[in-house]
């Protein structure tokens, strides 16, 4: 398997204070020491960052940062990519020194989403405290379970699916098929992919919907208690509207994730949970759920 984890995330704002503001007092990340006045960078746990957000002309999701768990692999894997026809390109050392990798690369999926490639795991060993008083994110054993999972838009579904199993080396973890417009004979439901690198449920899943305006459609950030999401959405509550809450407190039929949604100041959302389901990424057969939630989850867009 190619890809090991989701290591980091890349994200570009207009306004690098009021991203401090909510990943530090409403999602309770650590602020971490950023050479560059122009990047703030957040942690989660023994890793020197999780997000890297910064300073741009838009408000948005700019690349998931994959990790592979070798050298040997991640050359394998820039040569599948290469190999398949999608674009390669070498970060320089200095890049990757900033990223805190041993080695960086650059591609993009059939669907048009910028992806990074690394290996090396760099570690910080200042203990993780969180601002807003978060008991532990979850991120497995090392951190091999990665951040947390991302969800894009992939209007070329089959070929995007077909990329990231195939060359990216995931497996289908639950290939969900939901009917948004009432499910009647005349709703053909909207296709996901929910996709595994390692035992966490999915590190990835995919939408055949149209592109996403905002780079991604939600990423979600796990925590270690259910206190930990309670006193999470009494924040947001707390920001009257400042920070819009997107979903209610549900919880997902195939991660089973207790969790709610939240609008980032990059206009995607997060999607912040507890307990979600844990895999044998070996042994696990994909499951097909025709509904996202089993209770919750009431979207701010739904009508009553
Ligand atoms: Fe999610």
């Amino acid at each position: 398997m190619a890809v090991k984890s989701l290591g980091y995330v890349v994200i570009e704002a207009r306004d690098l204070s009021a991203w401090r503001d909510f990943a530090c007092n409403i999602a309770g990340l650590m602020p971490s020491n950023s050479e560059r006045d122009d990047v703030v960078l957040f942690r989660m746990d023994d890793r020197p960052f999780r997000l890297w957000v910064q300073k741009g002309e838009r408000d948005m999701f700019v690349a998931p940062g994959w990790e592979c768990a070798s050298r040997e692999e991640f050359e394998a894997l820039l040569s599948k990519l290469e190999s398949s026809g999608r674009p390669v390109e070498r970060a320089s050392i200095m890049e990757a020194r900033a990223r805190q990798v041993y080695e960086l690369a650059r591609s993009s999926d059939p669907a048009g989403h910028a992806l990074e490639i690394f290996y090396g795991r760099f570690v910080d060993y200042a203990p993780f405290v969180s601002p807003a008083g978060v008991s532990r994110f979850v991120t497995g054993d090392n951190g091999d379970m990665g951040l947390g999972h991302i969800v894009l838009t992939a209007p070329n579904f089959d070929e995007t699916h077909a990329f990231y199993k195939d060359v990216m080396g995931f497996g289908d973890a639950d290939l969900g098929r939901f009917y948004l417009m009432g499910g009647g004979a005349d709703d053909p439901g909207v296709g996901f992919a929910f996709l595994h690198c390692n035992g966490r449920h999915h590190s990835l899943a995919l939408g055949q919907l149209p592109e996403s305006p905002n780079g991604a459609v939600h990423m979600m950030l796990e925590v270690a208690s259910l206190e930990d999401v309670g006193r999470a959405y009494d924040r947001v509550l707390k920001s009257k509207g400042k920070v819009p809450l997107s979903a209610t407190l549900g919880r997902h039929v195939n991660d089973k994730m207790t969790s709610f949604y939240m609008q980032t100041p990059g206009g995607f959302d997060i999607e912040y949970g507890w307990n979600g389901l844990v895999i044998d990424p070996a042994t696990w057969v994909p499951t097909t759920s025709l509904a996202v939630s089993d209770w919750g989850h009431k979207w701010a867009h739904e009508s009553e």
